[in-house]
């Protein structure tokens, strides 16, 4: 008799990577040249290292299906339909989120991110997810999709548990955010707007396949997805300038390479993140044999160590050009928060270098990590010296 795999979640993958960076990339490129593909037999579940293996994943959804990475009991979204659903469904959104329009938004941006700044230009001490990634994104959500946010602190909440979920170390539990969009569905449904629910609403009335659920579960994923990988970006671009203050100095000098510098973070920091999809039918991957239903975890922060494609990969360089890293994923499910990220990344940083001369950790107030993920910073404060005279 054979025993059932276990439900992988992928919390399990995390003890394989050590706190240590340079083991980790030493580790995943030990993978890419002796084992590219592991099978885990006790979770039915290949690994996937090298980036020509992990690119072929992502770009062949006709053999990778994504519904099955709901695994942690996550709600239905777009980004867990397979075709022709997914693309049907993105294509809803995609026009808020297109580069041109995004860019426009770079000026209120700024003007947002001044604001968030102001009390650290008075108190010198900012911590950097709670009074500013998180901020940030409550606003840029409420305002992009119209969306009422009751407040930062729950907005919070609520992306730290559909993004725990997401990676294994939160259990199910989102039926009052659930709850409180559907309320935002029946408000519309009686008072339409000129937002994202009522538009799909209205869209809704032509075409059956926009069930309520699926509006609920996409605006939900919509306001949750980015908030913790954006505020993860912020606070890994913080801790590398109190690392290396020269980092700092050479983007206040040179604020044209602050672009490379966010792509090069992407790369080296997110060094933790995989992409889950299933076998639809049994398939070929780099020369080995998978069969239908197995799980295929995708390792695109292995990818991003790649000599192939990033010669000298070990060593962190915000000039590297070209950096083709693959931490928002490839393919028709690539980010679709990917250019709001590059723009409002670029805007914080920018502002940042124009209004403090210098930064450093706060010594009285440590980096606070989750216990079973270090990589996932919870707090980080830090201590700012304002410019003497503000750049605008
Ligand atoms: C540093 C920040 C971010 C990173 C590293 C990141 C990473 C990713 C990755 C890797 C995927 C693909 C998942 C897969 O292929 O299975 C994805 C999808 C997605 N992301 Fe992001 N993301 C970020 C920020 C954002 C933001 C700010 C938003 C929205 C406001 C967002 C919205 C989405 C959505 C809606 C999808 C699903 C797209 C689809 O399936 O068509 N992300 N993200």
């Amino acid at each position: 008799m054979t025993s059932t795999p276990a439900k992988p979640t992928r919390e399990l993958l995390f003890p394989d990577l050590s706190d240590d960076i340079d083991a980790r990339i030493a580790w995943f490129q030990h993978m890419q040249k002796n084992q590219p593909l592991r099978f885990r037999p006790e979770y039915n579940l290949w690994e996937v290292f090298r980036y020509e293996d992990v690119q072929y994943v992502l770009k062949n959804p006709e053999e990778f299906s994504v519904s099955n990475k709901t695994h942690l009991g996550l709600p239905f979204s777009f980004g867990r339909a397979d075709i022709p659903d997914h693309r049907f469904l993105r294509g809803f959104v995609a026009r808020s989120f297109q580069p041109g329009n995004i860019e426009g938004l770079a000026p209120e941006f700024a003007a947002m991110v001044d604001a968030l700044l102001a009390p650290a230009r008075e108190s010198g001490r900012l911590e950097v997810l709670g009074e500013l990634g998180y901020p940030i994104m409550e606003r840029v959500v409420g305002q992009m999709f119209g969306l009422r946010i009751p407040g930062v602190n729950l907005f919070r909440e609520w992306s730290d548990q559909m993004f725990g979920q997401l990676i294994g170390v939160r259990s199910p539990d989102h039926a009052d955010v659930v709850d409180l969009f559907r309320e935002q569905l029946d408000e519309r449904k009686l008072d339409p707007r000129d937002d994202l629910m009522s538009a799909l609403l209205a869209a809704r009335r032509k075409d059956d396949r926009l069930a309520e659920e699926k509006i609920i579960h996409m605006c939900l994923d919509l306001a949750t997805a980015g908030n913790a990988p954006l505020s993860l970006l912020l606070a890994y671009t913080f801790q590398r300038f109190c690392r290396d203050p020269e980092l700092f100095q050479t983007l206040r000098r040179d604020p044209s390479l602050i672009p490379g510098a966010i792509e090069e973070i992407l790369r080296f920091d997110f060094s933790w993140f995989n992409l889950w999809r299933t076998a639809r039918h049994d398939t070929v991957l780099g020369g080995q044999e998978i069969k239908a239903d197995q799980y295929v975890v995708v390792w695109d922060s292995s990818a991003n160590f790649d000599e192939k494609h990033f010669p000298q990969a070990d060593r962190f360089d915000i000039r590297r050009s070209p950096n083709p890293h693959l931490t928002f994923g490839q393919g028709m499910y690539i980010c679709l928060g990917l250019p709001l990220v590059r723009v409002l990344g670029r805007v914080v940083l920018e502002r940042l270098v124009a209004t403090f001369s210098d930064l450093a950790a706060d010594p009285d107030r440590p980096v606070r990590t989750l216990e079973q993920m270090k990589d996932y910073v919870v707090s980080l404060d830090v201590v700012l010296t304002p410019s003497k005279t503000a750049v605008s």
